[in-house]
């Protein structure tokens, strides 16, 4: 156990006691050896990372939207070689509060069962966020006051929902354009920035102890972008608004890691936060040539060996478990091949790259 990873172990003691004997029917729960396991002979990344003091994570949901899933090997393959899980969309606002006040978490649950069965950390996604919320909410009409009430109402039955559960919470995501300036969006245009403020604490009222995350993309490197979410931390820091983490999502093309990656963790760092690469994936235009995803893996590994580097930096996930489940094809078109194994869940030489970096 090393030390980077105290409080998380504390914390799934207490998950461990909460889930108890499970739930209904559609639990998905299983023992840590799947039928189908990635590749027999070797040692499960998962268990390389967590020597290095690292999290492993991946995006995954009860049940992926991704078509033709073979649901056992896709679980076998998350609990096998990952310690961490993110929900992909399941603990977004519209999946959690799909009508005023009623809240549904019984997907959301059977991840965080499974998660615990298999000794994986969850990182929730996520509280705040300008997309993937409820229909009911954004083509309401709200005063201040009521999107204020609406805003606590919806992360206090969360993070409560989940207390002593979770490792982490992106809390707010995405607050940021480009060029640092703040993102409209339906929390913004009612409230200004001090929705930000106000889901801090919010959250942290619900959960003394959960790990609480500002997430955004485009702030990996130094930038305009991260260099106001360094401003903006910072001054929340002075206002004495709970914070104790930034994820760097991470969603590169390849060759596009910044090389100012360990420069900018470095910064943040030294403010005292955690550091997560939260969402990693790094595409390219598909078909996938040999030359690219051998580059693939070179970038894979420099993002991995870099945050291995902080002690601050105790996690990364992959926004999938294969390049079948990527959200990348239907996002970018024309490009894909994003993640560690390919869409028949064999190893690409990304895969194999962050094996022998952690081994
Ligand atoms: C994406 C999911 O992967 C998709 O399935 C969904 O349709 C849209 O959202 N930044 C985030 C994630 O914080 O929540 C997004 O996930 C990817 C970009």
């Amino acid at each position: 156990m090393t030390a980077r990873f105290r409080v998380a172990s504390l914390l799934v003691g207490a998950a461990l006691a909460a889930c108890g004997g499970g739930g209904g029917g559609d639990v998905i729960t299983q023992p840590n050896i799947p039928t189908t396991p990635v590749s027999p002979d070797t040692i499960p990344l998962r268990t390389l990372a967590e020597r290095r003091g690292l999290h492993l994570g991946a995006a995954a949901d009860q049940r992926p939207g991704y078509s033709g899933m073979d649901m056992t090997r896709f679980r076998g393959v998350l609990s096998r070689e990952f310690s961490a899980l993110t929900p992909e969309n399941d603990m977004k606002h519209e999946r959690l509060q799909p009508s005023r006040g009623v809240f549904r978490y019984e997907n959301a649950d059977s991840l965080v069962t499974f998660a615990v069965a298999n000794n994986m950390r969850v990182r929730g996604h996520t509280l705040v966020w300008h997309r993937q919320i409820a229909g009911w909410l954004t083509s309401g009409s709200w005063t201040a006051a009521e999107t204020r009430t609406l805003l606590q109402d919806h992360v206090t039955n969360v993070v409560t929902h989940f207390r002593g559960k979770l490792l982490a919470w992106d809390v707010v995501n995405e607050a940021l354009n480009d060029d640092g300036s703040m993102r409209p969006g339906f929390w913004y245009d009612r409230l200004g920035r001090e929705y930000i403020e106000l889901a801090f604490r919010h959250a942290r009222a619900a959960d003394p102890d959960v790990l609480l995350f500002y997430n955004d993309y485009n702030i990996e490197g130094i930038g305009p972008k991260s260099d106001s979410a360094y401003v903006m931390i910072r001054d929340l820091q002075t206002r004495g608004v709970p914070i104790n983490g930034i994820g760097l999502q991470g969603h590169f093309q390849v060759g596009g890691v910044p090389s100012s990656l360990a420069a900018n963790i470095t910064r943040f760092a030294a403010l005292g936060l955690k550091v997560h690469i939260t969402e990693l994936d790094i595409r390219m235009p598909t078909p996938a040539t040999a030359a690219q995803l051998q580059q693939q893996a070179d970038n894979y590994r420099s993002v991995v060996e870099t945050c291995l580097s902080f002690p601050a930096c105790d996690l990364v996930t992959v926004w999938g478990v294969s390049d079948h489940e990527s959200w990348v094809p239907s996002t970018f078109a024309g490009w894909g091949a994003a993640l560690l194994l390919d869409a028949q869940y064999a190893k690409k030489p990304a895969f194999t790259a962050l094996y022998n970096l952690l081994k």
